[in-house]
């Protein structure tokens, strides 16, 4: 939701700045602008539509200077426009500012400020910091402590960039529940959403926290407090190097996060099982008997991918713990006066760490006394920090909007959670345990082989029904869950229409949309359910659809039923999703790519959902 970057050196900043928007685009990009100090003005330049388009406005209109601000947006107050599009700058053309965020009380702001005699040339929320800024300014303050007396009368969330031609030596940065990290150079500093944005120049910096302040110069950092007051804090040094925010010669950085996948889960249980393999060791989460005989229900909530990922783990708990499993979607957990208390555990799972509603889920299951275990993947982010405990899904950058790789670590994540609990609570005897670690240690291996054999099948398939316009998705139990994320999947980048079902729900209603050459997907990987399921794609062939069927290896019979059917290779029955779920990534990003769609930038969307 917006990225935002900043740079103060002795570079020219505009290539900064470029690259670093260009490595933020997975946060929006309906349009983008930065701002540039040059001798004592301040030139804008901005423009609707993605980072290349404000590339080429620059080729024509080149500026250049040793500091500058820069935005990517994803549109919430006003039309995707170059008027509203980002940096924002006061009447005089004097202050400029970049945000990420949602000012709540931007209304009444604008009212007042208008009424001081202020012009808003667009239709953001964003303007009014400026000239909110711009009015502490001109009332004497100078310009650090005008923008901290703006962030007393802002309510919402804010990361925020600002330049003033009056102080040409400095730029300044504030944060509150969008995240921002100031980065740090060697003679030349940095502000940005995200560290891809300033991987090239540093892999060091400052995560600042809700309601911080930084005044930053080529050659010092100030942090303060929102009161003003100056602070310390520690430099944090990412792990990741340039390679991990670069495709890496992949067509698509989906693409590349789908390859990555057999690395990701094997350095997930690598570090995740004592040294002889006998239990589970969660980055030191004390959840062991003592806490989990406190409790007597699990909530699991996330928003989007991160929600079946939890589905996977409500099922697996349910099934191999025997403790009541709720789950949410944070939009409407947080809105519905849950029934949890101390005895609760919540589990809120999060790819970026950042999403408004599940930060906000986290925030309300605390304040009920629940125990929260963030199972997150942006190391420092914010659900990171504020759950109690943290197990991270070690997927490194995931940079494509739609999300593969980070599901797949999240739903290992659910396995070993399970696992654990299932152990410490006497669930499962150490025969069980051992039985489906030795099918946990093939997983790696068994997404390989489904990534080489899975890719002409699914490609001929592709080409055969690329004239679809709707795709049902199918299956029971596990298998349901791995439909309504590969569903997401299809929806997100290919733009088709798409459902899942619950098989056996089909006759209660939408088999009355299965018509001659309807796409169906039947997920058959789960052998208890299998004969039900294959009764369920009999029904949908009967009607005239035509069917791809994902099933294990060896259940042959489910050709009978199907006109086309990947295998995966097999697993224990409590890890199919995992397996099965590859087929349906490959599937939706062949079709997407045969559509000629925008696959790693999907339109409407963004990566990282700071807003409710
Ligand atoms: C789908 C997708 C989204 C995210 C959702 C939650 O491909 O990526 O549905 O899963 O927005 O995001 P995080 O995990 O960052 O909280």
């Amino acid at each position: 939701m917006c990225g935002i970057v900043g740079y103060i050196g002795e570079q020219n900043c505009v290539p900064v700045l470029i690259n670093g928007l260009k490595s933020l685009e997975y946060r929006g990009y309906d349009s983008a602008g930065v701002a540039v100090l040059s001798g004592d003005t301040i030139g804008i330049r901005k423009t609707k539509g993605k980072v290349d388009n404000l590339s080429n406005l620059l080729l024509n209109e080149p500026i250049s200077g040793k500091a500058g601000i820069g935005h990517t947006r994803w549109a919430t107050h006003g039309a995707p426009s170059d008027m509203n599009a980002h940096p924002h700058f006061s009447n005089d053309d004097k202050i400029a500012v970049v945000h990420n965020g949602i000012i709540e009380n931007y209304q009444e702001l604008k009212a007042e400020l208008e009424k001081k005699g202020y012009v808003f040339q667009s239709e953001t929320d964003t303007e009014t910091i400026a000239h909110l800024i711009d009015d502490y300014y001109k009332q004497g303050h100078d310009i650090l402590e005008s923008v901290r007396k703006t962030l007393e009368r802002i309510e919402g969330s804010y990361a925020l960039g600002v330049l003033c031609t009056d102080y040409p030596d400095q730029l300044i940065a504030a944060r509150k529940e969008s995240p921002l990290i100031v980065g740090l150079g060697k003679g030349e500093n940095f502000i940005a959403s995200d560290i891809p944005a300033i991987l090239n120049y540093t892999k060091k910096a400052y995560i600042l926290d809700d309601k911080e302040l930084a005044l930053v110069k080529a050659d010092s950092v100030s942090l303060y407090d929102i009161d003003g007051n100056e602070i310390k804090k520690e430099v944090y040094t990412y792990k990741w190097d340039v390679e991990a925010a670069q495709k890496s010669g992949y067509d698509h950085f989906m693409l590349k996060e789908i390859y990555e996948q057999p690395k990701v889960v094997r350095d997930n249980l690598a570090q995740r099982f004592s040294e002889d393999g006998k239990s589970i060791e969660l980055d030191g989460i004390k959840l062991g008997r003592a806490e989990l005989e406190n409790i007597n229900l699990i909530y699991i909530v996330a928003c989007g991918t991160a929600y079946y990922a939890g589905l996977v783990g409500k099922y697996l708990l349910e099934r191999m713990v025997g403790i009541p499993v709720n789950a949410d979607v944070a939009s409407e957990f947080r809105y519905k006066e849950p029934l949890i208390d101390e005895h609760t555990l919540v589990i809120v799972i999060s790819q970026s760490g950042e999403t408004a509603d599940t930060h906000s889920a986290l925030k309300l299951a605390k304040s009920k006394g629940s125990r929260v275990l963030g199972i997150v993947n942006a190391v420092g982010s914010s659900i990171a920090r504020d759950a109690d405990d943290v197990l991270y899904t070690l997927a490194g950058f995931e940079i494509a909007v739609a999300s593969t790789k980070a599901f797949s670590a999240q739903v290992v994540a659910m396995y070993l959670i399970t696992l654990h609990i299932a152990m410490e609570l006497g669930r499962i005897d150490n025969d069980t345990f051992e039985e489906i670690k030795q099918a946990m240690d093939l997983l790696p291996k068994q997404i390989n082989d489904i990534l080489t054999k899975a890719v002409p099948k699914i490609r001929r398939f592709v080409n055969k029904y690329i004239g679809s316009k709707n795709v049902f998705y199918i299956g029971r139990g596990l298998d349901y869950v791995v439909c309504m994320e590969g569903s997401l999947k299809l929806k997100e980048i290919a733009y088709l229409h798409s459902e899942p079902y619950a098989a056996g729900e089909l006759k209660h209603g939408p088999i009355a949309l299965i018509e001659e050459a309807t796409l169906v997907v039947g997920i058959v990987t789960q052998e208890a359910l299998f004969d039900k399921t294959k009764s369920n794609i009999k029904e949908v062939k009967a009607r005239g659809a035509k069917v791809l069927a994902i099933a294990m290896q060896g259940n042959r019979s489910i050709e009978e039923v199907a006109d086309d059917v990947i295998y995966i290779p097999r697993t224990h029955w409590m890890l199919t999703s995992l397996l099965a779920n590859i087929p349906q990534q490959l599937f939706a990003y062949y079709m997407a790519l045969e559509l000629g769609e925008d696959i790693d930038k999907p339109r409407n969307l963004a990566k990282s959902v700071t807003v409710e």
